[in-house]
């Protein structure tokens, strides 16, 4: 099997990853529940997670590291815990439904939304956001990798012009935490929403939302939070307040196995190889009759992920004959972004097929993929 999946999830992960999650598993103990040795084991356990993703990132207090069960999560949280009705936000047409979705409930509730267009290729031009500013603009909310085109959006920028504006900057990470370098400080991301099991290597079932200290979020959910215990409102504390209910140690296990990993392999390194393999999987496809290839040309303005269409043939077809044929395994349809596929064209042709690389690929994958696209098309 050649799995060219990894922007749903990266698969396989490090040995280090099973080793992780599997030991707290057969450990036990939850954190907060209890001042037992389990219980305390695990929390310690939790605590170097936390500390680990806050150094990857650049975030100052590790306790502003919220685990979540999933970037979805993580978007919602920063979201609802942020904006009250009357405020305006500025996002793009192009944002995956983990974001669009929680932004249009709330627009329904009385948040004005600017919904600005990316071009072509997906990319979000950072002089539109500027002249959408309003006096009531409290968060320009973005991807910064695109799922369907690869596109990466210019976050340094856009963090500028919220620091000259007084507004926050919520950052979808989903698709270039730990395959992109990021650091919150320097590019001036308020909120970092990111999902666990994909380029942070770890299990299914995590996230993660980072928030800067100038951020006054409100929690979402009430319930346990193993402190606090005789109040009856939610206690908005760092990071237990936003945690309610039996955290997923495992899962965090895994991923700060996953991050150590990537600390020890650079996110820099990471970067470069999928570079290589992404570029070798679009000089396969470009220019081929009949194959369109979507995204910008240029390599630093994208992530691995490579989509396309082959002339004639639905993209959910091309997606069921090269698992079939060639054992090439990728993700076919809209990808929960349909305005992402607006924009490339792709929308009206029932999305597109994906390919996406992880750091794992090899370049004999690239081939087979590449001789799998070819021979559909029929050359
Ligand atoms: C850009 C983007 N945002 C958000 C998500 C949602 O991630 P999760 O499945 O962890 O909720 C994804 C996952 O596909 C994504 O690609």
């Amino acid at each position: 099997m050649i799995y060219l999946d990894n922007a749903a999830t990266s698969h396989p992960k490090p040995e280090a990853v099973y080793r992780a999650a599997d030991a707290a598993l057969r450990a036990g103990g939850s954190p907060g529940r209890g001042g037992h040795t389990l219980a305390l084991a695990a929390g310690r356990q939790v605590m170097r997670a936390r500390e680990a993703v806050a150094r990857l990132f650049g975030l100052a207090d590790p306790a502003r590291a919220v685990f979540t069960a999933s970037a979805t999560e993580a978007l919602n949280l920063a979201l609802k815990g942020l904006l009250r009705p009357g405020d305006h936000v500025i996002t793009t047409r192009a944002e995956h439904n983990a974001l669009r979705r929680p932004l249009a409930a709330l627009e329904r509730q009385g948040v004005a939304v600017t919904w600005l267009p990316v071009d072509e290729r997906g990319l979000l031009d950072p002089a539109a956001v500027r002249s959408a500013l309003r006096p009531a603009t409290r968060l320009i909310a973005t991807h910064h990798g695109s799922n369907v085109s690869g596109a990466l959006q210019p976050i340094a920028e856009l963090g500028e012009i919220a620091r000259r504006a007084g507004v926050f900057l919520l950052v979808d990470a989903a698709q270039t935490a730990g395959v992109y370098p990021i650091h919150m400080g320097r590019m001036g991301i308020h909120l970092l929403a990111a999902a666990g099991h994909k380029g942070l290597l770890g299990p299914q079932g995590t996230g993660l939302l980072l928030v800067d200290a100038a951020v006054d979020l409100r929690p979402i959910r009430e319930g346990g939070t193993g402190a606090h215990s005789a109040q009856l409102d939610q206690p908005a504390v760092f990071p237990e307040g936003f945690e309610s209910g039996t955290l997923n140690v495992p899962g965090i296990a895994g991923l700060a196995a996953g991050v150590g990993f990537l600390v020890e392999t650079t996110p820099e390194r990471i970067r470069c190889r999928e570079l290589e393999l992404a570029g070798a999987l679009l000089d396969g496809l470009r220019g081929r009759p009949g194959v369109k290839v979507y995204g910008p040309e240029r390599p630093e303005q994208r992530t691995g992920v490579v989509s396309f269409n082959i002339a004639g043939m639905d993209p959910g077809e091309v997606e069921e004959l090269l698992d079939e044929r060639f054992g090439v395994i990728g993700r076919a349809g809209l990808h929960c972004n349909p305005g992402a596929h607006e924009a490339l064209g792709s929308l009206a042709l029932g999305g597109a097929m994906r390919l996406s690389p992880g750091y794992f690929t090899t370049e004999r994958d690239i081939e087979e993929a590449i001789r799998g696209v070819a021979e559909l098309a029929g050359h």
